[in-house]
């Protein structure tokens, strides 16, 4: 493990790079935001690439309300609608920022925060933040945890949250993964298989679910076998128009409580297979269709459906739908999220 200093932030607050290593896996974290920088995991020929797109300064990742690129988001991952919750019977207004919904928590989001580092070894650390009672408009003194951990398989990230009052807890990762490298082109040729037989359509191109959970079967949500990210991404299906390609929540098939498989990704050129792995129910399936000539890391320019996200979550809205899994976290009580990334390419075995 190595730490250096980054540089400051825009409220001048020194921030750190904490770089986390295990047999031919390295990850780069840092205390602004609890940001995944960077991850490199070894191809077909053990070569390490870096298969998250991101930025070189930590003044873009202060600034980043954009892309999300690598953020803790939080307390909140994805949309709530009118940005409004209600908890216990009373109702908590949050700060829009996307038309009058508020998106990953509104414009004071976890990624400007910084975190304390609480415990560090060669392959692991752990970040603490305590957000006070009205912190985005939640109630409850939070204090949570994010660890990043590197193991033989590869990199797992924990969560842990406890609230003095009952308040909303669904934090996520938002890495757009590019499994050939980041900034090496598109990723519509790379296979995904999703465990998901259900995802929640949208509204309109607000992106607010409609309630409703529904079956991937005979739709270009369908990837219960294996298929091109791309093979149905420019199909005029509504669905897929409205959010001008995948940007969806898909229910996991699994048992609630276990850390059951999310997907399997495979980068067409470089031979790295992604497994995820969640006690999430949902994933948001996001093939950065809302990127445009962004400046990123090592001199790279971003361009749409040069990376995707699955951000492993409750699904979007959950607080104000009926027939969605409710992320509340009551008082007192400690929970435990986990995702894990894995990596298996052709150079170290099958998953
Ligand atoms: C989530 C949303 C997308 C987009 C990104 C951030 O994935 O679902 O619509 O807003 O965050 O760019």
């Amino acid at each position: 493990m190595t730490t250096k200093v980054w540089g400051t932030d825009d409220l001048g607050r020194s921030v750190e790079l904490v770089t986390l290593q295990h047999n031919l896996f390295e990850a780069t974290v840092s205390d602004l935001g609890a940001v995944l920088v960077s991850l490199k995991v070894p191809d077909k020929g053990n070569r390490q690439r870096d298969v998250v797109l991101g930025y070189d300064t930590a003044a873009q990742y202060f600034n980043n309300y954009e892309t999300y690129f690598g953020a803790t988001v939080g307390r909140n991952a994805n949309r709530i609608e009118n940005s409004q919750v209600t908890i216990d019977g009373k109702t908590y207004l949050l700060e829009a920022n996307e038309g009058q919904n508020c998106l990953h928590s509104g414009p004071n989001g976890y990624h400007t925060r910084r975190w304390e580092v609480k415990e560090k070894s060669a392959s692991a650390v752990t970040f603490a933040l305590f957000s006070p009672r009205l912190d985005q408009g939640f109630p409850g003194n939070l204090e949570l945890t994010v660890t990043y951990k590197l193991t033989d398989e590869g990199l797992e990230i924990t969560y842990t949250g406890l609230s003095d009052a009952d308040t909303v807890f669904n934090p996520t990762n938002h890495s757009y993964f590019n499994l050939n490298g980041q900034g090496s082109g598109t990723i519509t040729h790379h296979r995904l298989q999703l465990n998901a037989s259900s995802f929640t359509p949208i509204a309109d191109e607000k992106s607010i679910p409609t309630g409703e959970i529904r079956s991937v079967k005979g739709t270009p949500m369908d990837f219960i076998q294996p298929k091109e990210i791309g093979e149905a991404i420019n199909d005029p299906w509504e669905q897929l128009q409205l959010a001008k390609g995948y940007d969806h929540n898909f229910a996991i098939d699994g048992v609630r409580g276990h850390l059951n498989p999310v997907a399997r990704v495979e980068g067409d050129e470089s031979g790295i297979v992604m497994t995820v792995l969640s006690t999430l129910p949902g994933v948001q399936f996001y093939t950065a269709n809302f990127i445009q000539d962004e400046k990123g890391k090592d001199g790279a320019i971003y361009h749409s459906r040069e990376g995707f996200c699955l951000e492993t979550q409750y699904f979007p809205n959950a607080m104000n739908t009926s027939a969605f899994e409710s992320p509340l976290l009551e008082k007192d009580v400690l929970t435990t999220l986990k995702t894990a990334y894995l990596f298996k390419g052709e150079s170290h075995g099958n998953v």
